[in-house]
């Protein structure tokens, strides 16, 4: 079992996760270590913070030994196909992650590794950032079935992932993007074949109309730094701030996977006001990175 996409998780798969990963939170210190003697490959061919670091944290906490391996550090950055970076990796580790600029890349390490592998975010998808906003949604409220999400920016991996899962749980999700940078209809398409009913539209404001969590990501993902000044002239109204958070539900929480461009996409106000869940959702990397480790790795043997 691989994860790659969020919609390789069923529903009934999102809800064990998530218990799971509320039980490692709350069990934290005193969890025991399920992946005692196992280990990690993680890829990175771009930056992180997060991901890295709660990767690391989580396999060390659960007994996993953990190597991170900078993808130009890797024989892979001189030419070696990811088919046989794959083979081989598999005969030592229990599981790999990868964090990748091609979608097609992770693809293919997972259709040649024997052990399971995990996106850790490629240009197309996020899946691992969607679960620990599921879970800092569920901590916020009573039921994830029926929240109003609405999405205000680049209609990117982390905003596909999401839709995604909005139709896995039956939330309802409004996608505001400036024209151009609006979510595929591959994905829109997906999400209806799931049961979904994904509304895509220009204002911030109608996605943000009685919302029940907003959330927002980078105008400039990393691998699209090229078109940075064009972005940056695209996206200027699509920015979560406080007038935009009015507009939604009393109660409703922001979230943001981060790295925030503070003043661009969402304002000082919004990230650090009494609606901001985003440090939440931060340690919840955390929490469900332990939660599909331990289900994936716990399977894999040697
Ligand atoms: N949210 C997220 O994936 O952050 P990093 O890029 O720091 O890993
Ligand atoms: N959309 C962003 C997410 C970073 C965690 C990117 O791909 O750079």
């Amino acid at each position: 079992m691989n994860l790659i996409s969020i919609a390789d998780l069923s529903k009934e798969d999102i809800i064990r996760l998530l218990d799971s990963a509320e039980a490692f939170r709350v069990r934290r210190g005193h969890h025991g270590e399920p992946l005692q003697g196992k280990s990690l490959a993680m890829i990175f061919e771009k930056p992180s913070t997060r991901t890295r670091v709660s990767l690391e944290v989580a396999a060390s906490e659960l007994g996993c030994h953990a190597l991170y391996l900078s993808a130009n550090e890797l024989q892979l950055g001189r030419g070696e196909t990811v088919a046989d970076t794959a083979r081989v990796l598999s005969r030592y580790v229990h599981g790999i992650t990868a964090r990748v600029f091609s979608h097609k890349t992770v693809v293919q390490l997972a259709g040649h590794a024997s052990v399971p592998v995990v996106n850790a975010l490629s240009d197309w998808e996020h899946p691992l950032q969607i679960l620990a906003d599921l879970q800092t949604m569920r901590q916020r409220f009573p039921k994830l079935e029926g929240l109003r999400l609405g999405w205000i920016g680049d209609g990117n991996n982390v905003c596909n992932s999401l839709i995604l899962a909005s139709a896995i749980l039956g939330m309802e999700i409004t996608v505001a993007s400036p024209q151009g940078y609006q979510p595929k209809a591959q994905i829109l398409e997906e999400a209806k074949k799931l049961g979904g009913r994904p509304k895509v539209v220009a204002e911030p404001a109608e996605a943000a109309r009685d919302a029940d969590v907003l959330v927002t990501d980078t105008w400039v993902s990393m691998g699209d730094e090229a078109q940075e000044a064009e972005r940056l002239r695209v996206f200027g109204k699509y920015q979560v701030n406080a007038n935009l958070l009015r507009q939604a539900a009393e109660d409703a929480i922001a979230l943001h996977c981060l790295p925030a461009h503070r003043g661009q996409e969402i304002t000082d106000e919004v990230m650090d006001g009494p609606q901001s869940a985003v440090f939440d959702e931060a340690e919840n990397r955390m929490h469900t990175s332990k939660a599909v480790m331990a289900w994936l790795m716990g399977q894999s043997e040697k």
